[in-house]
């Protein structure tokens, strides 16, 4: 038996949204979940911690090499081959990184769950809740940097009338979009997109929505091309879900080691203050910014900054 249990308050707290306004669905998923966990505490958090400032000495992590993108070649190929070969498996779309069975950061503590697949549930339970509060009645969906696809076939699936582009600097990932097209019949469409050398060709109606997702995380402090780029694009709605470095409190040794981490990997700095910038210089709206108290050991990549170009 597990002493805690995420209640529906606590993912009003995550989400950052008010109770009323969480979609049905979502509220039915969050009910198939055991949400059970136990905080890491005393010896085992010692032990815990431990490891961790040595997984940090060690670097036992991927850490982004400026324009290097053969690691994400390799690994969103292992997947396209498992997608293929399994003529459309969604579960070969599974990103590696999130691991069963691990303790999880929450509300800046580490905590252990029941539920053995605890990260990935929550996951879906996000993307409900995501997807349906700001996705609907986009003319056009984009998701910078998407990876294996998991956001784009849920969004695909959830709104079959409309277009969904996934983009991604790795090649493999574009085909498995564009595989989720021909094997599932889905309004999906993949390309190959570069945050670093952005493609104006890409074609954007006034009422898109732009996903990234975990994404730009991967630019350190090079974001300027990409936010000029959809200054220029116009689209309705920008929606980042990233971990966001200047949120992280570094009086909070969980929050300490993250951004020691964070550092280390060589992860996306001064996003908030380049956006800050341009609301000022009138370009742009924020329209929510929140940090989202979840996350795994060393990383906590669901908070959200929601803006729209002016
Ligand atoms: C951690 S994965 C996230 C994938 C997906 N959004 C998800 O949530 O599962 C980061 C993604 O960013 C992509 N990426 C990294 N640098 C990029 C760049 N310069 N341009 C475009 N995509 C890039 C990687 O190829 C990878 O697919």
């Amino acid at each position: 038996m597990s002493t805690h249990t995420l209640e529906l308050s606590d993912f009003v707290r995550l989400l950052g949204s008010p109770e009323l306004a969480i979609p049905p669905s979502c509220l039915a998923l969050i009910k198939q979940t055991d949400w059970g966990y136990d905080w890491v505490d005393g010896q085992p958090l010692d032990d815990l911690v431990t490891s961790l400032l040595e997984r940090i000495r060690r670097k036992e992590f991927s850490i982004v090499v400026h324009g290097d993108k053969t690691r994400w070649v390799r690994g969103w190929g292992e997947n396209l081959d498992d997608f293929v070969a399994s003529k459309g498996d969604l579960n070969a779309l599974a990103p590696k990184y999130v691991r069963p069975n691990m303790p999880v950061r929450l509300f800046r503590r580490l905590a252990q769950p029941v539920e053995p697949n605890f990260e990935q549930c929550w996951r879906r339970v996000y993307q409900e809740w995501l997807f349906r509060t700001y996705f609907a009645d986009r003319e056009r969906i984009f998701e910078f940097g998407c990876g294996s696809g998991v956001h784009v076939s849920v969004l695909a699936e959830m709104f079959p009338q409309t277009k969904v582009v996934g983009l991604d600097w790795a090649e493999p990932s574009a085909e498995i979009i564009n595989n989720m097209h021909r094997m599932h019949g889905w309004n999906t469409e993949g390309r190959v997109f570069d945050f670093f050398h952005p493609d104006y060709s890409v074609d954007m109606p006034a009422n898109s929505v732009v996903l990234t997702f975990a994404a730009l995380e991967q630019i350190a402090d090079k974001h300027g091309p990409f936010l000029e780029f959809l200054l220029a694009k116009k689209p309705k709605l920008c929606v980042f879900i990233e971990p966001i470095r200047e949120w992280y409190d570094p009086a909070n040794f969980v929050d300490h080691l993250a951004m020691r981490a964070h550092d280390t990997r060589n992860f996306l700095v001064g996003l908030t203050g380049a956006l800050h910038k341009l609301q000022s210089q009138g370009k742009i709206e924020i329209l929510k910014e929140h940090r989202v108290e979840f996350g795994s050991l060393l990383h906590e990549g669901y908070s959200q900054i929601i803006w729209r170009p002016l």
